[in-house]
């Protein structure tokens, strides 16, 4: 099974599944809310990306809202889930299920935007970013910070290997990582290979409180490096 397109469990696979899960959500996901973090973000995340960007993969694209508000060219997508696909597909992004569906070898660059907490071996789904990219390319990855358990309190944690297992009830979310120790995931970039890594605040935003607990501040960090020639 690809881990860069489907995780969990065979037994249940429809319950392991994060496009299955992001289907319900993607008529409804581009909120005034996540649009203005997609645009906040795109605007820290350019900067990181080549002068002479042309063609970029924005991986999990959701909806395309990060890789269009991005100003290049040409944005491929690639999203696990169909409802998504279909979405990034009406504004116009040509958008595939994994990246090895991609027909070009290698792009500009591959952002990423709150992505990497859904998957389970993230560095294995790194160094297959980081051969999609060019040389000079750069790969770059937004996402949250490390111990925000609050921001997926709705949703489940059923993978019993996952680090942020828990036994929660909704069995079709899919949530690897509660976000990432920034120093971890900048040591993740260079083991994935890439040089010149930084990672910068992202964005700060507010999650609306489940079950009667009060609405939380939230933070996202950028992280991105560059592919050595
Ligand atoms: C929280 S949403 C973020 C969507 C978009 N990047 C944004 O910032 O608005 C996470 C997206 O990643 C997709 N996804 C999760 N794991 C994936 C994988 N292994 N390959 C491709 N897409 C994946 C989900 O289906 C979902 O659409």
């Amino acid at each position: 099974m690809n881990s860069l397109s489907h995780h969990g469990s065979d037994e249940h696979p429809e319950n392991h599944d994060p496009g299955h899960y992001f289907d319900a959500l993607a008529a409804q996901w581009d909120s005034p809310e996540r649009v203005a973090r997609a645009q906040a973000l795109a605007r820290v995340m350019g900067p990181h990306l080549p002068a002479d960007t042309q063609i970029i993969i924005d991986f999990g694209c959701g909806s395309g809202i990060v890789g269009r508000s991005l100003g290049v060219r040409d944005v491929i997508g690639v999203e696990v889930s169909e409802k998504m696909r279909e979405v990034a597909a009406s504004h116009g992004v040509r958008v595939y299920e994994r990246l090895d569906e991609v027909p070009i070898c290698q792009v500009d660059a591959i952002v990423s935007s709150m992505v990497l907490h859904h998957v389970d071996d993230v560095a294995a789904t790194l160094r297959e970013l980081v051969s999609r990219v060019r040389p000079l390319g750069s790969v770059v990855v937004a996402d949250l910070d490390a111990g925000q358990e609050f921001f997926h309190a709705h949703m489940a944690r059923t993978d019993a290997s996952s680090p942020a297992a828990s036994d929660t009830p909704d069995p079709t979310a899919h949530v690897f990582h509660h976000g990432f120790d920034r120093d971890f995931f900048a040591s993740c970039l260079e083991d994935a290979g890439l040089v010149d890594v930084r990672v910068v605040d992202g964005y700060t935003g507010v999650k609306e409180g489940s079950e009667g607990e009060p609405a939380r501040q939230y933070s996202v960090f950028v992280a991105s490096g560059v592919k050595p020639q």
